[in-house]
C-alpha cells in the first residue's frame, strides 16, 4: 500500500526467503521531523555541485564512503529494518528501497540527517514502473500507444506521486528489447524494436526527471537492465545472454543510448552474463561504452545482489573480490537485499585491489545526485501532501486516457465493435479476469489492496446502465497465485476459487449464459503473477482451460468479443471470435477505459509493439529479420504451420479506416550530410474521429553487411476527423541510416539505394526510394 504502511515486492526467491524471516510489519513510530516543502529547483551548476561533493568527500572515512555506495531493501521486517537503521545511524548507508510511507521515510531520513557525523541524507528508491498509486497501463501497453508525448506525461504523473511520498529515484524505465515473449519481463519494456524502444526510453526518462535532475515533483530515472537482459536463452528469466556485436549495437544498446542522451541520472547494470562476462563486472560496457563513448555522467547501480552473485558467475571468489571487481568494472552502487559486498570495499582499499581515486569517483557520483536532488537543503517530505496527490481525479483521468490510447484492436469482423448499447438487451460477460480489479493493474504494483477503481465487469455495467442485462460467469477458474504465502503475510490473504484443473461445469454455465445473451464478451489472458519478473512461460497458449472456454462460447454462434488481458502475445489457435481487443493490463481505470472502448466512447488506435506469433514454437519472430536464403518461402519455414505472424508488428485496427497516398521523397539522390524528407498523405476514410499511427520503414538494398528486410525509422500518431487528409513529413538523416557493421566492426553508412514504405503497419508496401551518394557519412 502506498501510504500508512510500507510495501514490498517479492519477485525473487531471495526476497521470499527474507520475507519468511518474520511476518510482523514495521514499527509505526513517527519521529518529530522538521518538515520542509521541497522547493522549486533550478539546475545547480556543475562546479557548485562538484565543490559541495568534494567538501564532503574530504571528510569521509572509507567505511562512510562504502556506505554511500549501498542501496538496501527496506522490507517491513523488524530485523531488517533494525539492521538498516543501525547502518543509517552509523553513517554507513547511502540509500533504501521499497519504503513508500512518507512518515516512515521522514523518520528514517531524520536518523541520517540528524544523527550522523556528516548529515548526509538518504536516497529513497522504489520500482515506480507504471505508476505509484494511480496505476497506468503496463509499459508494453504504453509502447503500444506509439505516443511518446503521452507516455512522458504518464511517467510525470508517476514521478509526481512518488515524490509526494518522499521517493527520489525509480528503477525504471525498463528499456530492454524483448524478442522472445516467453520472457515475462517483455511486459515491462517497449517490445521488439530499437527505434520505438528508443523513443519510449527517452520519453520515460523525461517524464520521470523533467527538465533536469532535481526538477520539482520529479525523480531520478534508472533505465535498466544494462544490457541485453531481454535476450535470455529460451526466454528463461536470468539465464545467460549471448549477442553478436551487430545485435548489441543495432538492437539492444540504442534504447540505452537514447536514455543517456535524454539525461538519465542512473543506469542499472543487469544480473546476467553478456557473452560470458557478467554485466555488473563488464568494464567494456560500463566504461568504454557508457562513459567514454556516450558520456554518461550519472551513477551506475547494480540489479539486486548482482555484486554478491559475481561469485555464482564464477568471476569472483570472495565478497571482497566481488566488490573490487564490480567497482573496478564501473559499478558505483550496489543493490542488495541483505549482506552487501560493498561493505568489503575498505578492506579492498587496504589490500590495494581498488584505488582511492575510483572509490572517490563512485562516491562523488552518488553525493552529486543527492545534491542535485536538493536533499541537503530539503531532506524531508510534507507528510500531508501525498493525500491530495495520490489518485487525484486528474491523475485517474490521465490513466484512463492512457489505457484507451494503449488498446489494440486486433480483429473486428463485420464491425462488431463498437457495441451499440441502445440495441442490446443482454450481455454475457465471461472469464475470471473480467471480475478481477487486482489483475487489471498488472505486475509491478505493490499496493495489492488497492486494485483498479473498477473491474471490467463493473465498467461494462456502469456503461450500459440498468436497461441492459449484464450477467457474469467466470467459466474457468484462474490459475492459482504463484506466491500466495509471503504476500499473504503483509497484504492480506489472497484467495482463488480453485486451481486451473477445475471441472467443466463452469464452461457449461458460460455457454448457457452466452446462448441467452445478445453478445458474449470474454475477458481472457494471464493473471498479474504470470507475467513480469520470474514469470517466464514455455508456451504462449492461454493458461488453464481458457482456450476450451473460448472455443465453446464461440461455438454457440453468438457474436463474441474477446478482450485480452496480457503483457505478451498469446497463441489464440485461429479462434473465430469476431472481435479481439487487446487491453493489456490497463491499470487503475481498467473498467472505465475498457467500457469506453467497447461501446465506442473511445476509439482504439494502438498498434502492436511486437510481432504476434501464431504459436509459441515460432519465437523469436521479428519483422526486421534478414533476407537470408530463399526469402520467397519465408512464411513456409515450418511444415506444420505458416511461419508468418498472426498479427504483424505495427498492426492495429480502428473503428475508422485510413488510406495512404502520394508517398514521396524530396530528393532521389541524397548528398552527404543532407537529410531526405519523406512525405505521405493519410486520409481518414471512415465515419469517426480516430487516430492512426503512420509508420515509416526503410530497406537498405546493398552494403557490406546484410540489412533487415525492413526497419522502422519514423512514426507519428495523428488524430483525423472523418474525411480529413493530412500530410506527414519524416526526416531521414545519418542517424537513421547508419548501422553497426560486423563486416567492418564499425558504424557504416553505405552508398546504396533505400526503399521506403509508409503505412499503418509493418506490411506496408515499398513504393518509393532514394539513393545515398558515395562519400556520405
Ligand atoms: C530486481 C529486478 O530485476 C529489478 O528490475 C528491480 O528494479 C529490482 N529487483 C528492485 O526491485
Amino acid at each position: 500500500m502506498i501510504s500508512g504502511k510500507q510495501t514490498f515486492a517479492c519477485a525473487t526467491a531471495l526476497c521470499a526467503m527474507a520475507m519468511a524471516m518474520t511476518s510482523a510489519s514495521s514499527s509505526g513510530q513517527v519521529g518529530q521531523t522538521r518538515t520542509k516543502q521541497p522547493t522549486a529547483h533550478a539546475a545547480l551548476s556543475e562546479t557548485e555541485v562538484a565543490a559541495r561533493a568534494d567538501a564532503l568527500l574530504q571528510q569521509m572515512t572509507p567505511e562512510e564512503k562504502a556506505g554511500q555506495l549501498s542501496v538496501l531493501f527496506a522490507l517491513p521486517i523488524p530485523q531488517m529494518m533494525a539492521a538498516n537503521e543501525k547502518l543509517v545511524a552509523s553513517g554507513n548507508l547511502g540509500a533504501l528501497l521499497f519504503m513508500t510511507d512518507p512518515a516512515e521515510i521522514n523518520r528514517v531520513q531524520k536518523i541520517a540527517v540528524e544523527k550522523t557525523r556528516l548529515h548526509i541524507p538518504l536516497l529513497f528508491g522504489f520500482d515506480v514502473i507504471h505508476g505509484l498509486s494511480t496505476i497506468f497501463p503496463v509499459p508494453i501497453a504504453n509502447a503500444a500507444s506509439w505516443d511518446p508525448d503521452g507516455v512522458e506525461k504518464s511517467q510525470a504523473v508517476a514521478a509526481n506521486e512518488a515524490r509526494s511520498v518522499g521517493l527520489h529515484w525509480t528503477f525504471a524505465p525498463m528499456i530492454d528489447i524483448a524478442r522472445d515473449p516467453r520472457w515475462g519481463r517483455i511486459v515491462e519494456g517497449a517490445g521488439e524494436d530499437p527505434y520505438l524502444g528508443s523513443a519510449m526510453a527517452a520519453a520515460q526518462v523525461k517524464g520521470f526527471q523533467g527538465g533536469h535532475i532535481g526538477d520539482t515533483g520529479r525523480i531520478i530515472a534508472g533505465p535498466k537492465h544494462f544490457v541485453g537482459y531481454g535476450a535470455a536463452l529460451g526466454g528463461r528469466d536470468y539465464d545467460e545472454v549471448n549477442l553478436s556485436d551487430s545485435e548489441l549495437w543495432n538492437i539492444y544498446l540504442p534504447p540505452f543510448k537514447a536514455a543517456v542522451d535524454a539525461g538519465a541520472g542512473n543506469i542499472m547494470s543487469a544480473y546476467m552474463g553478456l557473452n560470458g562476462v557478467p554485466a555488473s563486472a563488464n568494464h567494456w560496457l560500463l566504461n568504454d561504452v557508457l562513459r567514454k563513448d556516450w558520456g554518461f555522467k550519472g551513477f551506475v547501480v547494480t540489479d539486486n545482489a548482482a555484486v554478491t552473485s559475481l561469485r555464482t558467475h564464477g568471476v569472483a571468489s570472495t565478497l571482497q573480490d566481488a566488490a573490487a571487481t564490480a567497482l573496478n568494472a564501473g559499478v558505483d552502487m550496489e543493490m542488495n537485499i541483505m549482506g552487501p559486498a560493498f561493505t568489503r570495499l575498505p578492506a579492498a582499499l587496504a589490500a590495494g585491489t581498488i584505488s582511492e581515486q575510483r572509490l572517490n569517483e563512485a562516491v562523488r557520483r552518488v553525493l552529486e545526485m543527492k545534491i542535485r536532488m536538493g536533499l541537503f537543503d530539503n531532506p524531508y517530505v510534507d507528510e500531508k501532501a501525498a493525500a491530495a496527490t495520490l489518485r487525484s481525479p486528474a491523475h485517474l483521468k490521465a490513466a484512463r486516457i492512457a489505457a484507451e490510447r494503449a488498446a489494440v484492436l486486433l480483429r473486428n469482423e463485420q464491425a462488431l465493435l463498437p457495441l451499440d448499447r441502445t440495441k442490446l438487451s443482454s450481455i454475457a460477460v465471461i472469464g475470471g479476469l473480467a471480475d478481477s480489479p487486482r489483475d487489471a493493474v498488472g505486475p509491478w504494483v505493490f499496493d495489492q489492496n488497492k486494485p483498479a477503481m473498477s473491474s471490467i465487469l463493473e465498467g461494462i455495467k456502469a456503461k450500459v446502465g440498468p436497461k441492459v442485462r449484464v450477467d457474469f460467469a467466470p467459466g474457468v477458474a484462474l490459475p492459482d497465485r504463484l506466491h500466495p504465502s509471503p504476500f499473504a503475510q503483509i497484504v492480506g490473504k489472497v484467495t482463488r476459487p480453485t486451481p486451473e484443473s477445475g471441472d467443466t461445469a463452469g464452461i457449461a454455465q458460460a455457454v448457457q449464459l452466452a446462448r441467452q445473451s445478445d453478445v458474449a464478451i470474454l475477458v481472457l489472458g494471464e493473471t498479474q503473477e504470470m507475467i513480469g519478473e520470474s514469470a517466464s512461460r514455455s508456451t504462449l497458449d492461454l493458461p488453464g482451460r481458457q482456450q476450451e472456454l473460448l472455443d465453446a462460447v464461440v461455438a454457440t454462434g453468438k457474436p463474441v468479443v474477446l478482450v485480452l488481458m496480457n503483457g505478451r502475445p498469446l497463441a489464440l489457435k485461429d479462434t473465430k471470435a469476431a472481435a479481439i481487443l487487446d487491453i493489456w493490463y490497463p491499470g487503475s481505470e481498467a473498467g472505465s477505459s475498457t467500457a469506453n472502448l467497447l461501446f465506442g466512447d473511445a476509439v482504439p488506435g494502438g498498434k502492436l509493439p511486437f510481432s504476434w506469433p501464431r504459436n509459441g514454437g515460432q519465437v523469436p519472430l521479428i519483422y526486421s529479420h534478414l533476407a537470408s536464403h530463399d526469402p520467397a518461402n519465408q512464411s513456409k519455414r515450418y511444415w506444420n504451420e505458416a511461419g508468418d505472424p498472426a498479427y504483424p508488428f505495427g498492426h492495429g485496427l480502428s473503428y475508422s479506416t485510413f488510406a495512404y497516398s502520394n508517398i514521396r521523397v524530396d530528393k532521389a539522390e541524397r548528398a552527404p550530410g543532407v537529410a531526405v524528407t519523406v512525405s505521405a498523405d493519410v486520409t481518414n476514410t471512415g465515419k469517426r474521429l480516430a487516430d492512426e499511427v503512420v509508420q515509416l520503414y526503410i530497406h537498405q538494398q546493398g552494403g557490406k553487411a546484410a540489412r533487415p528486410v525492413r526497419e522502422l525509422k519514423g512514426f507519428s500518431r495523428v488524430t483525423l476527423k472523418p474525411g480529413e487528409k493530412r500530410t506527414l513529413n519524416f526526416t531521414l538523416g545519418d542517424a537513421e541510416l547508419r548501422y553497426w557493421s560486423s563486416a567492418t566492426r564499425d558504424w557504416a553508412l553505405d552508398a546504396t539505394r533505400f526503399d521506403i514504405a509508409v503505412g499503418g503497419d509493418s506490411t506496408a508496401p515499398f513504393t518509393t526510394s532514394f539513393s545515398l551518394a558515395q562519400g556520405a557519412r
